[in-house]
């Protein structure tokens, strides 16, 4: 792949317009959601969708969440019926993605949804995301900032690392304050939660009157996180551990002896936003073998747990 010079970008308006100028002519751009970085393309032009697979080294069937700043320009995209606008109205922006029907007029590349007849959009809730989507003016497709089959980024370092070189420019708006990606709610046939994440199932039970069904991997719908060892560091890890073994590095949680605790007071919110950048420090350490503390399974307690698993599969 040809070599790019990736810029820094500051959190000011001359590198807010640096970045919205780049996406609009086509350009790659890292930026910071509350959630976790994106990498972001314009999601109406072919060629930008198809260089952020290529970038991310991403297997092509995989559709991309579409990014807008209000519900407004996610109407333009997609068919809300009345539980879909009560969901956007409660908890947009926020880390939540919806599933959609999309439009005849959406006017997306046909990449962004892989052969489906839906799309994934969601309104981040990052106040410099937002000033970004804004600015650019277009809809901006965004998967996690990082190579294919490795940890999400939630600083602009943790972008620069995997990425640099393979695109134009990364927007620095700090660490993410969720660290853990949106949930993902299909609503074309049905509330089905497709993916665990920022926002927990108790809230979307709560606002839908019954819980959402479980998606189960059937082969025909494309699903989130395929690969099972998508979020992987280079270690083995072992869950659910409440010891370490000798040669192992303790993940922990909870008032635990540990060198890296995702939380100490056993705190849900807290590990998740520490989640990532934890599993990156223990690439940093070179840690061979990595144990990981119990985690409860209430709240935000379910993705941590999700991404945990996955990144404790075998590896392909
Ligand atoms: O928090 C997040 O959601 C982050 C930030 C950057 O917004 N983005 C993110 O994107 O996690 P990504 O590409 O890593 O994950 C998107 C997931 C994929 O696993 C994909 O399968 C699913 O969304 N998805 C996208 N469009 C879909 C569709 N039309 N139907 C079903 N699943 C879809
Ligand atoms: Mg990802």
């Amino acid at each position: 792949m040809e070599h790019i010079e990736t810029a820094l970008l500051a959190a000011n308006d001359t590198g807010l317009e640096s970045a919205a100028r780049l996406l609009r002519a086509g350009g790659l751009v890292g930026f910071a959601t509350e959630t976790v970085y994106g990498l972001g393309g314009n999601a109406r032009d072919g060629r930008a969708v198809a260089r952020i697979y290529a970038a991310k080294g991403r297997p092509q069937f995989n559709p991309l969440i579409v990014h807008v700043p209000d519900l407004e320009a996610a109407q333009a995209l997609a068919r809300f019926d009345d539980t879909a606008l009560k969901l956007a109205r409660a908890l947009w922006p926020g880390p939540l993605t919806l599933v959609l029907p999309r439009r005849d007029d959406a006017g997306l590349s046909d990449l962004i949804s892989a052969g489906l007849d839906t799309v994934a959009i969601r309104v981040p809730a990052h106040p410099l995301a937002r000033a970004l989507l804004r600015r650019a003016g277009v809809p901006v497709a965004a998967p996690s900032a990082n190579p294919s089959g490795r940890i999400s980024p939630t600083t602009a370092q943790h972008v620069m690392d995997g990425l640099a070189g393979r695109i134009d420019a990364v927007l620095d708006g700090g660490p993410c304050d969720v660290g853990v990606e949106s949930t993902i709610l299909g609503l074309a046939v049905g509330p089905v939660l497709l993916r665990a994440g920022g926002i927990d199932v108790e809230t979307l039970t709560r606002l839908l009157g019954t819980p959402p069904a479980r998606h189960r991997g059937n082969g025909t719908l494309t699903s989130p996180g395929q690969m099972a060892s998508h979020y992987a560091p280079r270690g083995t890890m072992r869950l659910n551990a409440e010891t370490a073994h000798a040669d192992e590095v303790l993940l922990g949680f909870g008032p635990v002896g540990a060198a890296l605790n995702l939380s100490p007071t056993g705190d849900l919110v807290e590990a998740a936003a520490n989640l990532f950048a934890h599993l990156h420090t223990l690439d940093a350490m070179d840690a061979a073998h990595i144990a990981v503390s119990p985690i409860p399974r209430h709240g935000l307690g379910a993705a941590i747990n999700d991404r945990l698993n996955r990144a404790a599969a075998p590896r392909p």
